[in-house]
């Protein structure tokens, strides 16, 4: 994909020494992994990292390639979720999963556990909040593990830098790394872009994006209750706290954002927008205290002037819309029908968007749906050791994405540049706290209220 604006990086120098350690360099400067499954009929070996919903979807995906595959090692910060997770991958898999007790490990570094298991060449799977992500990159590279990791991968200018390095060196091991941008495995939205790049609907002269919904996950978050820490509170409830998981804006809608700039073919170079928080109390009235919006609308704009308009919202009783569209000089298109990739895309020859008008609609055949098909091509390339790493694409959808809740907590605009250089790193020193009582990133007031965006007075930083 061309890129709008080509993130600059930092140098091999500064990156070790914002990464850590000699150790870390010296494991990093490994030579490349050799691709142990080219044969194609070599077991691959898998560790799930982050076993709640995402991960455990993720763990059966993989088992679901073709080829021998098992699932072997697991962690997570919770024994609970884990253990949950093993039941429910486990169930009606036989032969795939062999995750004994004493490969099943828990707490902040038990993915080191994990991954420990594996050997060179294996796969880590990454699902929990993203500020772990450039955490557990850094250890997958010195084993020289290939990759799956969920979306987003960063929410801040620092980490984006950090892991554009990462992805360098996982290149250079010639590792495979999947990103879980699964619309960019969507069949549908496939022969959509190729239509759209080969000029079916002329330029693109706008494009809009929406998702608007009632409140769902953990948008919206009440004062700490006794009995957690304050760290794994924030860990828990990782969409209402930016540096954890991007909040709700970059969890939710990184994906009509992402095959958005697929189908213009660029990044944004420049974000503008709005939002607030305008229901912020439960049903008793006690305030939430989360650093989310409940609205937010960004316009951004390409290094062409074409505008991208993005909505999102989280709020009952209002119109609900989760779709994306495409308006060009000689018609438009419906890129997700319903839902961050939903099929089928569709072409129109005015701007109308009505079935009277339509001049294509997606029928892709072998489409085994885009969380499959993401699995599919990544253990393809895998076993035929076929260079294969969607981190920079990853890392630059998280950011754009970013740039929009920036513009909106911050009321400036915000460029991506800009937001890439920025030097405020949300959680400073993250692999350094490993214990569940550490000190958490964001510290709360004397009344449980954690720091907020106040669009137009903290102008720099967005909380
Ligand atoms: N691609 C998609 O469509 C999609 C869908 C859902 C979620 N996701 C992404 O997947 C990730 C996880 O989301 P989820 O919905 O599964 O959340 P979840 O809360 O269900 O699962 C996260 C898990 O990670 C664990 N965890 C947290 N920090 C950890 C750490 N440092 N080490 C080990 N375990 C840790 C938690 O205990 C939990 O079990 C997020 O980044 C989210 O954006 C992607």
């Amino acid at each position: 994909m061309k890129n709008a604006t080509p993130p600059s990086v930092t140098s091999r120098r500064k990156f070790l020494k914002n990464t850590g350690t000699l150790a870390a360099a010296s494991a990093l400067a490994g030579v490349a992994v050799p691709s142990v499954y080219a044969a194609g009929s070599e077991e691959i070996r898998v560790a799930l990292i982050g076993c709640g919903g995402r991960g455990t979807g993720a763990a059966k995906d993989a088992l679901n390639t073709d080829g021998p595959i098992k699932l072997v090692a697991m962690a997570d910060v919770s024994k609970d979720r884990l253990e949950h997770s093993w039941g429910d991958i486990n169930g009606g898999r036989p032969g795939k999963v062999d995750v004994p007790a004493h490969q099943r490990f828990v707490g902040l570094e038990a993915y080191k556990g994990a991954m420990d298991v594996l050997k060179p060449g294996d796969i880590a799977i990454f699902a929990t909040p993203l500020a772990f992500r450039w955490v557990h990159f850094r250890y997958a590279i010195e084993k020289g593990l290939n990759v799956f990791m969920e979306k987003p991968l960063t929410a801040d200018g620092p980490t984006s830098k950090r892991m554009l390095e990462l992805g360098e060196e996982a290149d250079k091991k010639k590792l495979k790394v999947g990103v879980g941008l699964m619309s960019r495995h969507s069949r549908h939205l496939e022969e959509l872009a190729k239509r759209v790049h080969d000029g079916e609907i002329g330029d693109i002269i706008l494009m809009r994006g929406y998702r608007m919904h009632g409140p769902i996950g953990y948008f919206a978050s009440e004062p700490k209750p006794d009995g957690i820490s304050d760290f794994m509170y924030q860990i828990q409830r990782f969409h209402s706290f930016l540096w954890a998981g991007g909040g709700c804006f970059s969890d939710f809608n990184i994906h009509i954002i992402d095959h958005l700039c697929w189908m213009k073919n660029a990044w944004p170079v420049e974000a503008r927008a709005v939002g607030g928080r305008h229901y912020k109390t439960n049903s008793k009235g006690i305030a939430y205290v989360d650093q989310n919006f409940d609205s937010y609308g960004v316009e951004y704009t390409f290094a062409d002037g074409t505008k991208f308009n993005f909505d999102g919202r989280c709020m009952e009783g209002c119109a609900d819309v989760y779709q994306s569209f495409l308006h060009g000089s000689k018609g438009s298109g419906i890129a997700s029908k319903g839902g961050d990739c939903g099929a089928p895309s569709s072409l129109y020859k005015d701007q109308s968007l009505q079935a009277a008008s339509m001049t294509w609609e997606s029928k892709p055949k072998n489409d085994r749906g885009p969380y499959q098909n993401e699995w599919d091509d990544l253990v393809d390339a895998i076993r035929k050791d076929k260079p294969y790493s969607e981190v920079k694409r990853g890392v630059e959808a998280s950011l754009v994405t970013s740039m929009g809740r920036a513009a909106a907590h911050t009321g400036q605009v915000i460029t991506f540049d800009g937001f890439l250089n920025s030097d405020h790193e949300y959680a400073r020193g993250l692999d350094t706290l490993t214990a569940p009582d550490s000190p958490a990133p964001l510290k709360p007031d004397e009344k449980g209220r954690y720091p907020i965006p106040e669009p137009g007075k903290k102008k720099d930083r967005e909380y």
